[in-house]
């Protein structure tokens, strides 16, 4: 049989698994890597863009990748429950991979701050939904105390299996275009991601899969910024909720991951995520969710900027799907007008 069994079915060899690790899967993975000529058309970026759409993960997230390995680690050492704080992705993606391992999930969120397609796969999924009166920073705080004294595996990405099964990305995308690519762009919040991608392009050259390394180009949200900035932000602020985020747990692997590739960490404005989150849905038909987009938006500053010399090959990791979040999407855009029942009212509105 050779349908898609997940990540750690594909990626076995490169992962900490045994022939014994019962594997928890929801076939995570495997995701499109989209050539997307036309955002760079509009951007006016001359070298060959790939848009990673890790939203049709699942649950709608990368996450899943790490969760696959995560939980399936979790069954193995016998856990019986699993505990996270989150801005709404992790969260998804721990409650449904416990509810496939039939684990008991705890998910802390930042009260009013979580997008609510989110928050309704969380309780769907059947998990312990804790609202905290704090950011995700207070959150995480408590889960970690928790995990201190209570019989309950944290599953955020301070959980090095939740990187190894991330790392699967690079991967990916190294199997599509038959190398690494020059430059990979990629949002920053809890800075686990950019800590995966890192790890999973350094053990693919080592195995002799890819000869060269990319550049890693993190992207932060201005209000949010604490890695760009050099200190912890106490009361972060962003539209992009998924990475609003003060005080990430992987600051020195993300600091290291740029520094070894002689990449950059860098802020993005709410503005400049909005408009590049519509371009991706206009010019590309991809619907992300505003965090993904800090992504693009910093390819899009840097081209502005005339980073790029030539015919770089560049992908930017669209992390999450944008259907999680349509209050925002409705926010931003052209409202839908209302008519009477009647064509020759419409035929106007059409005007070809
Ligand atoms: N994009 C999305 C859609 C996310 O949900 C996150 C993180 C990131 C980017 C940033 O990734 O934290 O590895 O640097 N979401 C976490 C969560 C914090 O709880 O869902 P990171």
């Amino acid at each position: 049989m050779s349908y898609w069994r997940g990540i750690i079915h594909k990626y076995r060899e490169f992962l900490p698994v045994e022939d014994s690790t019962p594997v928890i899967t929801l076939c995570e993975g495997n995701t499109p890597l989209i050539y997307a000529e036309n955002l760079a058309r509009t951007i006016g970026f001359k070298g060959d863009l790939f848009l990673k759409y890790e939203g049709l993960n699942p649950t709608g997230s990368f996450k899943d990748r790490g969760m696959t390995m995560a939980i399936s680690k979790a069954v193995e050492a016998g856990k019986k429950a699993v505990i996270c704080a989150s801005t709404g992705n992790t969260s998804a993606s721990a409650a449904a991979y416990a509810a496939k391992a039939g684990l008991k999930a705890f998910v802390l969120l930042p009260k009013g701050a979580v997008a609510l397609g989110k928050l309704s796969q969380a309780v769907m999924y059947g998990a312990k939904v804790i609202a905290i009166q704090g950011n995700f920073d207070d959150a995480l705080y408590i889960v970690r105390k928790i995990g201190e004294t209570m019989p309950v595996e944290i599953v955020n990405s301070l959980n090095p299996y939740r990187i190894e099964g991330q790392k699967t990305g690079a991967f990916e995308i190294c199997d599509a275009l038959g190398r690494s690519p020059d430059y990979h762009f990629i949002p920053v919040g809890n800075a686990g991601n950019i800590t995966a991608y890192w790890k999973g392009y350094k053990d693919y050259k080592r195995a002799g899969k890819i000869e060269s390394l990319p550049r890693m180009m993190g992207w932060q949200a201005e209000g949010a910024a604490p890695i760009v900035k050099g200190y912890p932000i106490k009361n972060p602020q962003t539209i992009a909720t998924a990475i609003k985020i003060g005080n990430p747990y992987s600051w020195q692997p993300a600091l290291q991951a740029v520094h070894e590739s002689k990449g950059l960490i860098d802020a993005v404005s709410d503005e400049e995520i909005l408009h590049a989150y519509k371009l991706v849905a206009s010019t590309e038909g991809i619907f992300c969710e505003p965090a993904s987009a800090a992504s693009v938006a910093g390819l899009i500053k840097l081209t502005r900027e005339g980073f790029f010399k030539g015919k770089e090959v560049v992908v930017c990791i669209l992390t999450g799907n944008g259907l999680k979040d349509p209050d925002t999407a409705m926010k931003v855009c052209e409202q839908p007008i209302t008519l009477p029942p009647d064509v020759e009212k419409v035929a106007e509105v059409i005007h070809l």
